[in-house]
């Protein structure tokens, strides 16, 4: 290739960034390795000019269900209706959660010291790794800063070369990079299709050493259930392990917010079960439970744990609460699910295609860009705090509006956004 010859894309005026996404800025060769940012820095000023960028709107104060903003085309502080947040069930601010944070902030001070396997581990950080095997029926966990490190270092610790990792495609990008960091070869099947994915193991059965098939419990994008049944019977008799990745999940589905293997009934029956600490438990941080030789594994081959300070006492101490409020107030689950149904009922009878959610998750389909910006726009317009999704994270025909439900939303809350949505969906042609 004559890099010479390969310039920037000629990106040049406002009205070319109604045509263009993040994706189109992607690749862009050049000698100078900084040249691809002027480009891209013309295009986001773009799209703020014609408000079609909602990205890094500043929450001033607690994420809860309603948030002061300072609007980032006015510049002027306003609230609006959270409905973006990871925090299902208000734990961020839930008191018992603030208060446990607050004492170990006071007896431990701000941070760890380092690494885990060095000098970072606390009695704090024992404490949330048992507490965390024992909610979700493992032999043993290990947490890491963040669920997308854990994704990363489990699996790269994991799957060598000669191995392979068979991914449903809808599965998360810190479940693909953990492929992609590690020396075996990644493999992907069709989302929740198990046809597709007996297909793939098939073809692998003789081309690899060992095999992980890997899904998400609850979907990030589309808050569909994987079918974690299929999906452990056909890994089985593949010879294949099992990583199931509980973000969405933790807290949100299961009698008792115990996750996927709860939720059908199989808790103990799944290889590895991953998750997150910055969802529904309200922190920061992720984790990964298996059998007690896995973990201990992990401990020393996971290069996002061997080389990144041990989490906060103070997020630590707070997120063992967080399990305790989980299991001891589940009214806080049984609101979630009320407004979740109550959400999920009135969007379908407006006329909106909100796919195959089961969950938290709503995607308001809209599979058309343009209309997707303007409708964006509009939302935020409208008081309400929601992203859109486009292609690449998901397919072009199924870009949609997502939102995000939680406990503590009201029914004002609820109301607003739905007459919001529905009135902009009918602007836009959309029901
Ligand atoms: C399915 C899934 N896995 C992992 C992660 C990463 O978690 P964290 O934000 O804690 O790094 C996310 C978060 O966006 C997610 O949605």
């Amino acid at each position: 290739m004559d890099l010479v010859e390969e310039r920037p894309r000629g990106y040049t005026s406002a009205d070319d960034s109604r045509q263009f996404s993040m994706a189109d800025f992607y690749e862009l060769p050049d000698r100078d390795i900084f040249a691809k940012a002027k480009p891209f820095w013309q295009f986001v000023q773009d799209t703020l000019a014609l408000r079609h960028n909602t990205y890094r709107r500043t929450i001033i104060g607690p994420n809860g269900h309603r948030v002061i903003i300072q609007d980032p085309y006015t510049g002027e502080l306003r609230e609006m209706i959270m409905m973006a947040s990871n925090n299902y069930l208000g734990l961020t601010t839930h008191p018992r959660v603030v208060e446990a944070g607050r004492r170990a902030h006071e007896r431990y001070g701000v941070g760890a010291g380092g690494v885990p396997l060095l000098a970072g581990t606390l009695d704090l950080h024992h404490a949330l790794e048992a507490r965390l095997a024992k909610f979700k029926s493992c032999e043993d966990a290990i947490v890491f800063s963040s669920g997308y490190s854990s994704n990363v270092g489990c699996i790269s610790a994991l799957i060598r070369k000669g191995d392979v990792a068979l991914n449903d495609r809808l599965n998360h990008a810190s479940l693909i990079d953990g492929c992609r960091f590690s020396g075996g070869e990644l493999r992907t099947f069709k989302h929740n299709n198990m046809e597709s994915l007996e297909r793939v193991l098939a073809e692998c059965d003789d081309k690899y050493l060992g095999k992980l098939v890997i899904v998400d419990g609850v979907f990030s994008m589309d808050g569909d259930i994987t079918d974690l049944p299929r999906v452990v019977e056909v890994s089985r008799r593949h010879g294949a392990r099992v990583m199931i990745d509980e973000a969405h999940a933790t807290g949100v589905i299961g009698k008792n917010g115990r996750g996927t293997p709860e939720h059908f009934g199989m808790e103990g029956q799944v290889d590895i079960v991953a998750g997150t600490l910055s969802k529904a438990l309200g922190g920061v941080g992720g984790f990964v439970c298996s059998n007690r030789e896995v973990v201990n594994y992990i401990r020393f081959y996971a290069r996002s744990y061997m080389f990144s300070t041990a989490l906060p006492p103070a997020v630590t101490a707070s997120l063992i609460e967080g399990i305790n409020v989980i299991e001891e107030e589940p009214e806080l689950r049984a609101q979630l699910w009320r407004n979740i149904r109550y959400v999920h009922d009135s969007l379908r009878r407006m006329g909106f295609d909100i796919g195959t959610t089961e969950t938290a998750i709503v995607p308001v389909i809209v599979g058309d860009d343009p209309k997707l910006r303007e409708m964006t726009r509009r939302i935020h317009e409208e008081g309400i705090f929601a992203n859109p999704v486009y292609y690449p994270a998901v397919p072009k025909k199924v870009s949609r509006l997502r939102l995000s439900l939680m406990a503590t939303h009201t029914q004002e809350d609820l109301d607003q956004t739905l007459s919001a949505v529905e009135k902009v969906g009918r602007e836009f042609g959309v029901i």
